[in-house]
């Protein structure tokens, strides 16, 4: 027999460790819990409404009495933080009502709060779902205004902060937002309220469903001008560099999936708490492949979200997060 290459077999063996379901479990490196789970939230105004998301299947618009119910489900799921995105019945040029102390965000949070203290209140802050144009910003001459943006943006997240927000979470990509939120809030008497940055945001065709849930799309153009290009790695570590500085404190990679380089090449350079946002299209991709039989749906979720969490992410902002809680609440 031709000597074997490899020096140290046959001492060493790794399937030895691979013989038995108890002894995988033992040795797993990397594994979700619910606690890891922040689930977003899509509300609307009005009374009784529950309306499925069609590119979203087992996702709803909800009004705020029944989001109160979803937040009991969530609780005696175990999963105890939720994001916030607000559907506001008008929308304007400027976004009046992300910061109007009766917005969608402001009521839902309060009564959130009210009947849920311990939930944990994120809030989405950006612009593009209460604009009449789809952006998220103030567009002067088809542009998005960077520095007029700030002002409205902080406007909205000291709004968030005063309704009870727990966590604000800008996820606009404008330059310097960070710390212009961070300073309206200090100054607001806010201090302790943490920022979860959107910081290495990439402008993804994976948003596609959200757009439908948020009914947030663009009216004219893309988001490439303040979102990230996706061929960049060494500009998103400049992106979290900055709101860390500015900040933040926890960053956020987004998409996941086809962005899980970055999301190990986040944790290892700056050692931040991070969050890695698992969006619309990875969730809706799953459910259509499951519904025609293509995948095993609830085996590959499991797979990603253990991805997520093995390339370096600390929390995972998933539509998944019920459908797994049932998984791992059963074990
Ligand atoms: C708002 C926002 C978007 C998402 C989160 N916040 C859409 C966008 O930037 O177009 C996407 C989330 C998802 O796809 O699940 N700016």
């Amino acid at each position: 027999m031709t000597k074997f290459i490899q020096p140290n077999f046959p001492v060493t063996r790794l399937r030895r460790l691979r013989r038995s379901s108890a002894i995988r479990d033992m040795f797993r490196e990397t594994s979700v819990n619910t606690a890891d789970f922040i689930y977003p939230l899509f509300i609307v105004e009005g009374e009784e409404i529950k309306k499925e998301i069609s590119s979203m299947p087992g996702q709803f618009q909800l009004s705020i009495d029944n989001v109160i119910r979803e937040c009991g489900e969530l609780e005696s799921l175990g999963i105890n933080s939720v994001l916030l995105f607000g559907i506001p019945l008008e929308k304007d040029e400027v976004g009046s009502k992300a910061y109007a102390e009766d917005g969608i965000i402001q009521r839902a949070t309060r009564e959130i709060k009210k009947n849920f203290p311990e939930m944990l209140v994120v809030t989405d802050v950006c612009l593009c779902e209460y604009t009449s144009h789809g952006h998220c910003g103030v567009v002067e001459d088809g542009y998005v205004n960077n520095d007029e943006t700030l002002k409205l943006l902080a406007r909205e997240a000291v709004s968030h902060a005063k309704s009870g927000a727990d966590i604000i979470a800008p996820s606009d990509m404008m330059d310097g937002r960070i710390g212009a939120i961070r300073q309206a809030l200090d100054e607001a008497g806010f201090a302790e309220t943490p920022i979860m940055a959107y910081s290495a945001k990439f402008s993804s065709a994976f948003y596609g469903p959200f757009r439908e849930a948020a009914e947030s799309a663009p009216q004219f153009g893309d988001r490439k001008t303040y979102q990230m290009d996706f061929g960049n790695s060494d500009e998103a570590m400049r992106e979290i560099a900055l709101d860390i500085q500015e900040g933040a404190d926890i960053v956020m990679v987004k998409p996941a999936l086809s962005y899980l380089d970055l999301i190990r090449r986040c944790k290892d350079t700056f050692n931040m708490p991070l969050a890695a946002y698992n969006v619309s299209g990875e969730y809706s991709m799953v459910k259509a492949a499951a519904a025609n039989g293509w995948l095993d749906g609830e085996k590959v979720m499991m797979e990603i979200l253990t991805s997520i969490k093995r390339a370096g992410a600390d929390v995972i902002i998933t539509y998944f997060a019920k459908d797994a809680a049932r998984i791992l609440n059963k074990k």
